[in-house]
């Protein structure tokens, strides 16, 4: 879900209507606008997408203006219908609000609003919010800013909100706690959002809120930020972004998740770039160098993250333990917050996510934070939340990933964790001299090899086209390749809602191997490195029961080939960097396959690209 808003010179509406389209990526399933024509609010809202927005907005309501918000909405409370969609009013008619996250004390305070009268159209905790806010105003005869300060004094959950009152139509009231939020700084003229892409045409110069902050945001003032617990002023921190408008945009591919399958090599290249030194012999990360002893003397390290991030850090398990030989531990974000997991001060947590908001990882953080351990993060987005809220960090510099499904985020964390193995081995004395400078040099190779493993783009499609009406598919790997099946199995299924199942080919044997038939297409990781011949093994156990076998092979295999119903091709590297080869074919087959089947490959269904809630 993604908020917009903009009071300025302007017409507020073809920027906010731009605005949403940018965050569509985050995922919603509704969509709604309201602008002050400077007599009146208006307001449209309706279940769908941005394009259906527009259609009802242009046909419905004067979109005249230069005050308004708008928002996308991803459902928690509340099935995704008109009613529930984003703006809200206050009963008054007054107020309007947008907000991201949830209010979780929501039905207790409606209860106490509904006996002083309120009454509410939605089923949303977002209504209850902005009415409890008309109450305070109404009660304490306070200003907007005050009134939802107050309000917000009262409710437990997370949220990025802003709210518009009729009676003060120079100004919008932001805040946050949770879910991100930024301010635009232009000439006189201020913009709202989840991040930076619905204004980066518009300026350089953002601010980003901390949790627990608000913002009165008035035309021909400073703006200064409050916190929300007590009255304590701060001065803006503002940042100059670096980010440009053509790397947010599609740039001639058809779709998101294509062009960043394709930027794999320059992404994976400007994530070692300065810091791994060949000539060296050198790894040079200043998160890591600030704190070595942290790692080297860690009892173990944990990994915390969800989804594809949580496949980068399945792979990283393989290379640490391998490489520099420290015990890891690798936890489902959502489950290690919950489970009174032990922690101590000689633990280092290691949390990775792309967008640095996922609110699961951020909980984990938190505990971790909490018990003494030390604690680094992995993200993509600067200036995230995850980013701020740990003790150091390592950013992949992937560029903006817009696609709901995640592709050069993986790679890119399995590259600045594989520099981290690297430099931990060495410190640790764990790889030889030959092996250690082997490694750097083949990393260096990693993006020409991309390009290579890319060329198969069309052979791929073909494949798509076989078993694009398959309704189940296997994905199996051994070693550091079972991850990679595991992300393989997830990237078709999130676009091309297949049922699709990674397992570890071993084990193939106990469960999966009943449900091979002749309709069942298995796609097999059988690199030349680390147990070919048990897969290859595991690939004649296949096609004894007749199913359909798709293998990711080495440059030049003669084995496989000869067993395998299709075959696409890798370029050969090191076991450990294997999987950000072979990953590459199993993104393409999903994008394939899931284009076929008309499904819409950026914006899947009931996904979001960054889940601010738990
Ligand atoms: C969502 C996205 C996934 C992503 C996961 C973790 O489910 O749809 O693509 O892998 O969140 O996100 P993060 O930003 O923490 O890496």
């Amino acid at each position: 879900c993604g908020i917009v808003g903009y009071i300025g010179h302007r017409e507020a509406y073809p920027i906010i209507i731009k605005g949403l389209e940018r965050l569509e990526y985050r995922g919603y399933d509704s969509a709604g606008v309201a602008l002050f024509d400077g007599d009146k609010i208006n307001l449209a809202k309706t279940k769908g997408k941005v394009s259906d927005l527009k259609k009802k907005s242009e046909d419905t309501i004067s979109t005249k203006g230069s005050i308004g918000i708008g928002h996308t909405r991803w459902a928690t409370h509340g099935v995704p219908n008109d009613v529930n969609s984003h703006p809200h009013y206050s009963n008054s008619g007054e107020l309007v609000i947008i907000h991201n996250g949830i209010i979780e004390n929501y039905e207790s305070i409606k209860t106490e609003l509904i006996k002083r009268g309120y009454t509410f159209e939605s089923d949303t905790d977002t209504e209850v919010l902005i009415n409890l806010i008309e109450e305070v105003q109404k009660k304490e005869n306070v200003k907007l800013g005050k009134a939802v300060q107050l309000a917000l004094n009262e409710v437990v959950g997370a949220y990025a909100i802003a709210v518009f009152d009729i009676k003060k139509p120079d100004e919008i009231v932001v805040a946050k706690l949770g879910s991100p939020l930024a301010i635009g700084m232009g000439d006189n003229e201020f913009f709202v959002a989840s991040d930076a892409s619905p204004f980066i045409e518009f300026t350089n110069n953002a601010v980003y809120l901390e949790d627990e902050e608000m913002a009165i945001i008035r035309l021909g003032k400073e703006i200064k930020l409050r916190k929300i617990k007590n009255d304590a002023v701060a001065y803006p921190n503002i940042l100059e972004l670096q980010m440009n408008l053509e790397e947010i945009e599609k740039g001639g591919y058809d779709h998101f998740m294509l062009k960043e399958i394709y930027e794999q090599p320059r992404a994976i290249l400007d994530t070692y770039r300065g810091r791994l030194l060949a000539d060296q012999k050198l790894i040079k990360m200043a998160g890591i160098d600030e704190h070595l002893d942290k790692f080297v003397n860690a009892n173990r390290i944990i990994i915390v993250a969800c989804g594809t991030s949580w496949h980068a850090g399945l792979v990283a398990e393989y290379i640490f333990e391998d490489l520099a030989r420290i015990p890891v531990e690798v936890e489902y974000a959502s489950e290690f917050r919950y489970r009174n997991p032990v922690i101590t001060d000689k633990d280092v947590l290691i949390a990775i996510s792309q967008s640095g908001e996922t609110a699961d990882t951020l909980a984990a953080i938190k505990l971790a934070k909490e018990n003494g351990a030390f604690v680094f993060g992995v993200c993509n987005v600067v200036g995230s939340s995850i980013a701020r809220e740990t003790n150091a960090g390592a950013y992949t510099h992937a560029g903006p990933e817009i696609g709901v499904a995640s592709t050069k985020a993986f790679t890119t964390q399995i590259t600045v964790l594989s520099l981290i193995a690297l430099k931990l081995a060495q410190e640790k004395g764990s790889l030889t001299d030959e092996q250690f400078t082997s490694f750097l040099t083949e990393l260096e190779y990693i993006p020409t090899k991309v390009e290579v493993a890319l060329q198969s783009n069309d052979a791929i499609e073909k494949i798509a086209e076989v078993y694009k009406d398959s309704p189940n598919c296997l994905y199996l790997g051994r070693g550091y390749n079972f991850p990679v099946a595991l992300e393989g199995a997830l990237k078709l299924k999130e676009i091309s809602y297949i049922h699709a199942e990674g397992y570890p080919a071993a084990e193939m044997k106990h469960g999966p191997i009943a449900l091979i038939d002749e309709s069942m297409p298995v796609i097999v990781i059988a690199t030349n490195k680390g147990h070919y011949e048990k897969v290859v093994s595991n690939i004649q156990e296949i096609k004894s029961r007749k199913g359909k076998i798709i293998a990711v092979v080495t440059e030049g295999d003669v084995q496989v080939k000869e067993l395998a119903d299709h075959v696409i091709e890798v370029p050969e590297t090191l076991e450990a960097l294997t999987p950000l080869l072979t990953t590459i074919p199993l993104q393409l087959l999903s994008y394939h396959i899931a284009l076929m089947r008309g499904c819409n490959v950026d914006q899947p269904r009931n996904l979001a690209k960054s889940v601010t809630v738990e």
